[in-house]
């Protein structure tokens, strides 16, 4: 099974957007710019979110026929990572809440390998455009720690995603979570702590694999869970250093916004000596109730 990182622009992200791989690498145009990586060192950096994204798609099993929805998400890696899974007699939907990234992929789809035919919606996963039971399996990679739950809580989200689940039918997530130090996890906290500050989203965050565990099993039926081991990606941390700084930090009172740029100061400082230290995650799976096992 061929797989490439199929977007091969480098941009730089948004500053604050370090998180997990799938958002801060590639953008769609071409050419590479600003990148900070040598040709050899960019094919080992993508050759590892290859490998990243297949240790997490190969968790699923065999899903080859089935009518999949990845929610929280829409990277190029994943999509294509699954349509290959699944295979001709299934199909791949892709929900994402962000339509720039929706419509980045779109504009990549016709360069990809994609065996299952692939939709791309923009939507909320707590109010995902489908019909009850118009999937055989929902799998999330690295959206619970982004969710919003300032107005709705994470379980309302399982609660949603479940129901585009037939019954007998799988919900599988996976996340980061805080077992073993990580730069990353400083850098995820300060994305949050700066979402907070600016626009009053409340982001769950990365905790303790027992706090997801717990949210699948109010919902689902038999559910089983892993934690794997940090994954490296090589070079990660000279992307991660190429950001640029903010030049302003809008809505923020002065010296919310010094201690901010204290703490973001200190994380490359970390950065620059360590690297840019992974979390461990937790993928976690159930059964939507109903179903003939
Ligand atoms: C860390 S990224 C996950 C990246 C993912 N692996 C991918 O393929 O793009 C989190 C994603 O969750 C999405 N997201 C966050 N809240 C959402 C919501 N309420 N509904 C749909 N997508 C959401 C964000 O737009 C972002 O694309």
């Amino acid at each position: 099974m061929d797989r490439v990182a199929p977007e091969r622009t480098f941009t730089s992200p948004p500053w604050y957007l370090t998180r997990l791989l799938a958002t801060i690498t590639f953008m769609t145009e071409g050419l590479y710019r600003q990148d900070p990586l040598t040709p050899e060192e960019r094919e080992e950096f993508e050759d590892d979110l290859v490998s990243f994204s297949d240790r997490g798609l190969d968790g699923l099993g065999d899903v080859s026929g089935l009518e999949v929805l990845y929610a929280g998400g829409s990277s190029l890696l994943w999509v294509e990572g699954l349509s290959q899974r699944v295979g001709e007699h299934g199909s791949v939907t892709a929900l994402d809440a962000d339509e720039e990234r929706v419509e980045a992929t779109r504009e990549n789809l016709a360069d990809a390998d994609l065996p299952a035919p692939v939709r791309l919606v923009a939507g909320d996963v707590f109010r995902p455009p489908f019909g009850p039971g118009s999937f055989d399996l929902v799998y999330s990679a690295g959206l619970f720690h982004e969710l919003d739950v300032s107005e709705r809580t994470a379980e309302e989200a399982l609660l949603a995603l479940a129901s585009v689940v037939r019954p007998g039918g799988r919900v599988a997530t996976e996340d980061f979570v805080d077992t073993v130090p990580a730069a990353q996890l400083e850098d995820e906290k300060l994305d949050a702590d700066l979402a907070l500050a600016s626009s009053g989203e409340s982001l769950i965050g990365i905790g303790a694999p027992g706090r997801i565990v717990a949210l699948h099993e109010g919902v689902l039926s038999d559910v089983w869970w892993r934690v794997s081991r940090p994954f490296r990606i090589r070079h990660l941390d000279k992307v991660v250093l190429a950001e640029p700084e903010p030049a302003d930090l809008p809505g923020l009172p002065p010296e919310v916004a010094q201690g901010w740029r204290r703490r973001r100061e200190a994380l490359r400082e970390r950065v620059g000596r360590e690297g840019y230290t992974r979390p461990a995650t937790v993928y976690v799976e159930g059964t939507v109730a109903g179903g003939r096992r």
